[in-house]
């Protein structure tokens, strides 16, 4: 299967890149490289004939007609996107241009391309999306394929327009597509501006490791290698027209988690006195911050067959090893612009 993949040198992208080029999957990147790309992250796989790449904006429609026609994908998997909450906060319009128009751009040169090519019955466009346009849950319930779009971020809203775009292009124009709704990533390769990365490097550096309010925020954490490899099981098993929900059967209290995050470190390169815990600081919440998320994965498990691999205490200690490993990965992105500073106060 020859698959496009937008936004492979991100975080996500990259690791759906690496195992499909693994599976034997030839793998077009299309990537506009933005502050949170990195080219080392396919860097394992760059080498083999399988892999293409392609420094192209999914706000540009020209080039995106262009690499439809020289690659020919079977199927597309879009997961360019901005992708930093408090990014969205100060600066809400790249949000709307790549995530809104960008995704408007996608869906019509897939279009075009699909109808040139009359029609294959297998072409897919595969959209990646998060389930924060579902909104914020109190204690109980989670998240099912019909629960109500109720965005509460920027980013989140550019997300659910941009689902709603592309179930119009299915409903409208028959453009064969399935999307994914996933709950929050975490392993390599994840930029240092999100929270795990930052607590770990934070750590080892002696700084605050930052908890937004009381750390009562719920997440359900899932391990990004589980989730590259539940994507390609959507893209070539999923129902037409259909979503799924991807969790990680892992809810966790923002505060929790920072806890077992210093326990593993604690073990692996213990400080000289005391517990990494105690490098733990309260900051100013973030505007709007939704209280819980929680999936209830029953269709992709009952429909798929698919379920984690990991609990996230395994997968936290995986990456937590690989950032004590990878510092050359990590150093040098500490240096691009907005890492390492708190953003999306502003509110
Ligand atoms: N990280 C998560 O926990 C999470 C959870 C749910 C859903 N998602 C979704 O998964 C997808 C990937 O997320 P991620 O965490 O890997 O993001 P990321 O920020 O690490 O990577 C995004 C990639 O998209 C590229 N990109 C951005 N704007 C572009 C443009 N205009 N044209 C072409 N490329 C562009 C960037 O260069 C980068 O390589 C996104 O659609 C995101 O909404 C992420």
């Amino acid at each position: 299967m020859k698959i496009l993949v937008t936004g492979g040198a991100g975080f996500i992208g990259s690791a759906v890149v690496r195992l499909a080029v693994s599976r034997g999957h030839e793998v077009v990147n299309l990537d506009a490289l933005t502050y949170a790309a990195c080219l080392e992250n396919v860097a394992s796989v760059s080498g083999s004939n399988l892999y293409s790449f392609e420094q192209a904006d999914i706000r540009d429609r020209v080039r995106l007609d262009e690499i439809f026609n020289i690659h020919r994908p079977d199927v597309v998997m879009h997961l360019a996107a901005e992708s930093h909450v408090d990014r969205s906060i100060d600066g809400p319009g790249d949000f709307i241009l790549t995530n809104i128009n960008g995704t408007y751009n996608m869906l019509e040169a897939a279009r075009a391309y699909w109808v040139g090519a009359g029609k294959p019955a297998d072409f897919r466009f595969h959209h990646i999306s998060t389930d924060e346009v579902f909104g914020s849950l109190g204690a109980e319930g989670q998240f099912t394929e019909d629960t109500s779009y109720d965005p509460r971020s920027p980013y989140s809203a550019s997300k659910a327009a941009s689902d709603h775009l592309v179930r119009a292009w299915h409903e409208t124009y028959g453009l064969p597509v399935v999307l994914t709704n996933c709950s929050n990533n975490y392993g390599p390769f994840h930029f240092p501006e999100k929270l795990i990365p930052v607590v770990i490097l934070n750590a080892l550096a002696g700084k605050p490791l930052p908890i937004y309010g009381d750390g009562s925020n719920v997440r359900d954490w899932l391990y990004v290698e589980d989730h590259a490899d539940a994507l390609l099981l959507v893209v070539e098993k999923g129902k037409l027209g259909r979503s799924y929900n991807i969790g990680g059967e892992n809810e966790r209290s923002n505060l929790q988690l920072v806890r077992t995050l210093c326990g593993i470190l604690d073990a692996k390169r213990p400080k000289a006195s005391g517990s990494y815990a105690d490098q733990i600081t309260y900051v100013t919440d973030r505007p709007g911050h939704d209280a819980r998320y929680a999936i209830d994965p029953s269709r992709i498990r009952e429909e798929l067959g698919w379920r984690p691999s990991v609990t996230v205490e395994e997968g936290l200690e995986k990456t937590v090893q690989w950032y004590l490993d990878n510092e050359a990965w990590w150093k040098p992105l500490q240096a691009r612009a907005g890492v390492g500073v708190r953003l999306g106060v502003k509110g």
